[in-house]
């Protein structure tokens, strides 16, 4: 057995969302040991989560410069080798430009950077660098999307007509109507966030679901947001139509005000041959539909899944595994590319599928903006 990874964590405090995610997801397949980071901006809040957690808190760094400056300073077999960066997105592109620069593999969150600009430098900096990246599009790591992206590919589909991808949320109902609790949020913020919210927050993971699971690019976009109130600068709700070639077209559909929906990620592939369609909230049924024959309902764990979908898979079938199986997933494919051992594509989303996000957010916002005209992207 390898000695374990050590990783850096970044963000993911006690007072965040996503960090009880990755911590978890990196301990789940026994191949990271958390060794330090920087959990807060604020060095005391650090140091109590740390303590908390138990995590050695001589690890726990100031802020990032501090946390190179130590950990260079260690023999290379004890310093961290990977930082995930978990903190909101203004940040992720000076912290994961940093880390590469100087020699640490990166998990960074979604979205990648808050400008497509960014993105692509942060792409040059990787090519340069020649280290391990991966975004965590988290969704991909689930064993029943990775079978869909294993069947298209292996053309159980046959050509594609229609994609249809779906991210409904409806949690800013409770702070969008209220003018003082919209500046409390850092995703209404332009300036923490990015120029779009709910495209940039979900809408960019329906993308992905899209672009992961039929291996095609999305070429062009039209986009209509809804803001809500004229004095609110975030979209907080967005359909796009999209193109993928000419005869390939869909619809991608994300809203934070969609009341009463929780975390709402549904992708539908509809193709000659038949359609797949999957649902986030009930991740381990995978339908398959058909013009001729009855619906199938396909199950993770099975001998009839393809080698992705059962790599990610750890229990027998009828153990339901969930979001944070998902996440480790995405985890153990990391640990694979550091250690060089051999690993399929569909293991993590990379760089390049950070730097399609961007290039579709922010063609969103400008398809929109200029009038909901059509907008290539790259
Ligand atoms: N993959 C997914 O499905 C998914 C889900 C949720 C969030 N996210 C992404 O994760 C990121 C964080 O989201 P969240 O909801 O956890 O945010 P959050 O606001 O809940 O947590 C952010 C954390 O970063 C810390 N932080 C802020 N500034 C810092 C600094 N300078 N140095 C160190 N830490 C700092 C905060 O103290 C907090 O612990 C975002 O980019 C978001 O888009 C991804």
């Amino acid at each position: 057995m390898p000695k374990k990874i050590r990783l850096g964590i970044l963000g993911g405090g006690g007072d965040s969302l996503i960090g009880v995610l990755h911590r978890v997801a990196s301990f789940i397949n026994d191949n990271y040991q958390i060794t330090g980071g920087v959990f807060n901006a604020q060095y005391e809040e650090s140091l109590k989560f740390a303590e908390e957690i138990d995590i050695p808190t001589n690890r726990i760094y100031g802020d990032l410069d501090a946390l190179i400056e130590g950990e260079l300073k260690l023999p290379e077999e004890e310093r961290i080798q990977v930082c995930s960066v978990l903190t909101p997105n203004f940040l992720h592109f000076p912290m994961a430009k940093k880390l590469l620069e100087n020699g640490f593999h990166v998990i960074c969150e979604k979205p990648l950077t808050t400008t497509y600009e960014e993105a692509k430098i942060l792409q040059d900096t990787l090519t340069k660098a020649k280290k391990v990246f991966a975004v965590t599009h988290t969704y991909t790591g689930y064993p029943m999307v990775r079978e869909m992206r294993e069947r298209i590919k292996e053309g159980e589909l046959g050509k594609i007509h229609k994609v249809d991808a779906q991210y409904y949320q409806g949690w800013i109902n409770a702070i969008i109507h209220d003018k003082e609790k919209r500046s409390s949020v850092w995703r209404l913020d332009p300036k923490k966030a990015g120029i779009s919210s709910c495209m940039g927050d979900i809408g960019v993971h329906a993308f992905n679901m899209i672009e992961f699971t039929t291996g095609l690019r999305i070429q062009s976009l039209l986009c209509d947001f809804n803001y809500l109130y004229d004095d609110n600068v975030m979209d907080v709700d967005g359909t796009v139509l999209v193109r993928m070639d000419k005869h390939v077209k869909g619809v991608i559909r994300s809203s934070q005000v969609a009341t009463g929906e929780e975390n709402g990620l549904s992708i539908a592939i509809y193709g000659e041959k038949g359609a797949f369609k999957w649902e986030q909230e009930n991740p381990n049924y995978l339908y398959k539909l058909s013009d001729t024959e009855p619906l199938q309902v396909l199950k993770p764990g099975h001998a009839y899944n393809s080698k992705l979908s059962l790599d990610g898979t750890k229990l027998p079938p009828g153990h339901p595994e969930g979001i944070f199986d998902a996440m480790a997933n995405i985890y153990l494919g990391v640990s694979k590319a550091i250690r060089g051992q051999e690993y399929n594509d569909g293991e993590f989303p990379t760089m390049l599928d950070g730097v399609r996000g961007l290039n579709f957010i922010e063609g969103t916002v400008a398809s929109h903006k200029q009038g909901n005209v059509w907008v290539n992207l790259d």
